[in-house]
This record gives structure tokens, C-alpha cells and sequence, in this order.
């Protein structure tokens, strides 16, 4: 993978010789792909499930004691900074007969986890207390019964989940590890979490990723607002296992300056996270299945803690990123009602959207020979 320097180097060149980077052939997609519900199925239990997904702001959980509960993908998760300082995700179900432990989305103060019907009670670590012996369960079942944890991992100014706990919690870390040089170069520390901005679309996961996943788009959904990029069509992608890092240059380079003031960096995160950057602030965008043709789109923009002073062009920046996001939205919906047409049965990427092949051959890659439709 190329640093961002030559990146940058790259794009340069590009700019002045009026080129742009292509993929080296088209290829094709059946719309069965978005449309099996088979097919659908397993990517949820193969691909979603098994990769990083973003659970919440890190600084929804800044002291020791504090949690936050959450849904995703169909379950209540209990996210506590126990008293070592470290974050751990559980389930929000008792090992006895179930019952949640906690409603409310967050508090603080939380030492133990007890359970509302019987009284069970977790270390914030999930270990169970030990319960009378009357109650028949074996000696050591303290440690048979703890909560079931998921691993997870603190980067971007976010806590990230994998939802099958067998996954080693380190493999986490090395997902993120590719972006950790640029960050340092970056400079841009993501302290702080602005509200988060969320709805559901009307549309396949897939083709919403697929939307961030190509700037052709820009010139026609996005007008007037991107319509006028000095440079249209120009992105160059790196690509690092399945994740991606994108530079699109917005205007005239300045080789001088630092290359946020020119161009975005947007980094994504398989299966479905972009991370996007701009010079003095990162926007979090996560595609996360709700159904076959329903996406949970959410927006959290990520500041470093002296931009809370003045929120002002940030604010203007989010603002404007939501308009973005609802044309793309628009679009989205519409390529979705068409879906099922028999009479089209396949889409096109051309050489301009090299990296959906690529996203799609890695998801093939993720559920191995579970499902027997691929892409040509
Ligand atoms: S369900 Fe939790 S103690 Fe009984
Ligand atoms: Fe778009």
C-alpha cells in the first residue's frame, strides 16, 4: 500500500496530466445479489457479524462505571468501562432466565451489573457472584456463567464490536492498524463525539456501500452542490485485506499545504463504515442492515475536543454532508424499486468503480462457498 505521501505524489501527477486511475476491465453483477433472501441471510451471519461494526462514541463512556446499551443487528449489547479502565461489551441478558439488566441507553456509576428479576449479580468484568448452593447449579459455575463478552477495541474515537464472540478480540486491532501511520499524520485527534444523526433507508446495505464506494456518481446525484469538482471522476484508492483508503481531490492542489485543505480522505472500514475527513474534523457514516432492502444509516461527526469552542464551520460542514447523504439516499431507493425487475438482471461497474468488484469479492471471500452466486 502506498503511504500517504505518494498518495498525494500520485495524485498530483494525475492532476497534471489530466488522467485519472481506472480499473482494468468492467464487470458485471447479477441483481440477484441484492435480492436473495438466502443470500442475505448469510451475509448478516458471515460477514456482518464477523467484522468490525461501529457500537458508539468513546466518549459516551469516559469514566469508569459509566455504560451504554444498544441494538445492533438484533441485539441488546451493555457496553461498561469497568474499574481497570478498560471497555467491555456484553450481551444485556442474564446467563439465568434472561431478563435485561438495563433500559435506559446510559449512566454512570455502575459497579456491578445486577439482574432485576432474581438478583444476579456481574462484576463489571461479567463475572458472576457466587449463589447459594440450594439453588443446585455446581460448584465453579461462577465462572461457567459469566456474561456472554464480545470483543472490542477503541479507535477512531469510537468503540468497535465483533458480534461472534470466537473472534479474537487483537484481530480487531490489526483491522485498524493501516490507518494508525496516516493518523499520526493527519493530526486530527477524534476526542469528541457530536450527536449522532440516524434513519433507515429504503434500500440494500450493499447499495449504499457501493454509493461511497465511487465519486462517478458526484456530478449528476450530487448537483449543483459537487457538480463543479476541479478534477471530475479523480479518486485514487488504496487497498489494505478488505478495507479501503480513498484521496478525492475537491480543488486546486496546493503542494504545500497540507493535503486536507485540498482534497478529502475517506477511509473505509469492511463491511460497511466510512470514516471521512476533512481538515479539522472526521464524519463516521455506518451502513448497518436492518433487512434486506432496509439500511440503518447513521452520522456521527468526531471532533477534536478544542473544536468545542467554536462548532461553527463544522457544524456547516455536517450540515452540508446531510444533504449530500439524503441525495444519495434519494437515489438509492430508487435503484431499490427497480430491483426486481426480471428484464434487468444485471448491473454494470465500469472501469471508473473499480473498487465494487473488489467490495464484492470480498464479501465472496467472507461467506467462502456458503452461498454460489458470484460476480463476473
Ligand atoms: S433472570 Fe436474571 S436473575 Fe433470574
Ligand atoms: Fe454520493
Amino acid at each position: 500500500m502506498r503511504s500517504l505521501k505518494e498518495l498525494t505524489q500520485k495524485t498530483l501527477e494525475h492532476i497534471e496530466n489530466k488522467t485519472l486511475e481506472l480499473g482494468d476491465r468492467i464487470r458485471t453483477i447479477s441483481t440477484e445479489s441484492y435480492l436473495s433472501i438466502t443470500r442475505y441471510d448469510s451475509e448478516v451471519r458471515y460477514v456482518i457479524k464477523k467484522k468490525p461494526l461501529p457500537f458508539c462514541p468513546s466518549n459516551r463512556l469516559k469514566n469508569r462505571g459509566d455504560f451504554f446499551v444498544s441494538q445492533l443487528s438484533g441485539l441488546s449489547l451493555l457496553a461498561i468501562r469497568g474499574e481497570d479502565g478498560q471497555v467491555r461489551i456484553f450481551l444485556n441478558m442474564c446467563r439465568h432466565r434472561g431478563a435485561r439488566f438495563v433500559s435506559e441507553d446510559s449512566g454512570s456509576n455502575c459497579k456491578k451489573i445486577v439482574c432485576p428479576y432474581h438478583g444476579w449479580t456481574y462484576s463489571d468484568q461479567g463475572k458472576l457472584s457466587p449463589i447459594s448452593t440450594e439453588l443446585g447449579l455446581k460448584s465453579q459455575s461462577e465462572n461457567v456463567l459469566r456474561l456472554l463478552e464480545y470483543p472490542c477495541h477503541e479507535f477512531f474515537g469510537m468503540i468497535w464490536v465483533i458480534l461472534d464472540r470466537g473472534t479474537d478480540a487483537d484481530k480487531l486491532a490489526v483491522a485498524f492498524k493501516f490507518f494508525e501511520n496516516d493518523q499520526d499524520e493527519l493530526g486530527i485527534a477524534l476526542e469528541h463525539a457530536l450527536p449522532e444523526h440516524s434513519f433507515i433507508g429504503k434500500f440494500n446495505w450493499k447499495l449504499g456501500v457501493e454509493a461511497f464506494l465511487e465519486v462517478y456518481h458526484f456530478a449528476y446525484a450530487h448537483a449543483p452542490y459537487l457538480a463543479q469538482l476541479s478534477y471530475p471522476n479523480l479518486s485514487l484508492s488504496d487497498n489494505f485485506d478488505e478495507n479501503v483508503r480513498t484521496i478525492v481531490p475537491l480543488k486546486k492542489p496546493n503542494e504545500n499545504a497540507e493535503v486536507l485543505s485540498w482534497a478529502q480522505l475517506m477511509y473505509f472500514i469492511f463491511p460497511s463504515t466510512f470514516l471521512l475527513y476533512y481538515n479539522d474534523h472526521a464524519a463516521l457514516i455506518s451502513l448497518t442492515p436492518v433487512s434486506i432492502q432496509e439500511t440503518r444509516v447513521s452520522y456521527i461527526p468526531l471532533v477534536p475536543q478544542k473544536a468545542l469552542e467554536d462548532l461553527r464551520d463544522i457544524e456547516k460542514k455536517v450540515d452540508f454532508l446531510k444533504v449530500i447523504i439524503s441525495q444519495d439516499v434519494t437515489v438509492l431507493e430508487n435503484v431499490q424499486l427497480g430491483l426486481g425487475s426480471p428484464e434487468n438482471s444485471q448491473f454494470i461497474f465500469t472501469r471508473l468503480e473499480s473498487q465494487l468488484p473488489l467490495f464484492h469479492h470480498n464479501i465472496e471471500k467472507a461467506l467462502g462457498s456458503k452461498v454460489d452466486l458470484k460476480y463476473k
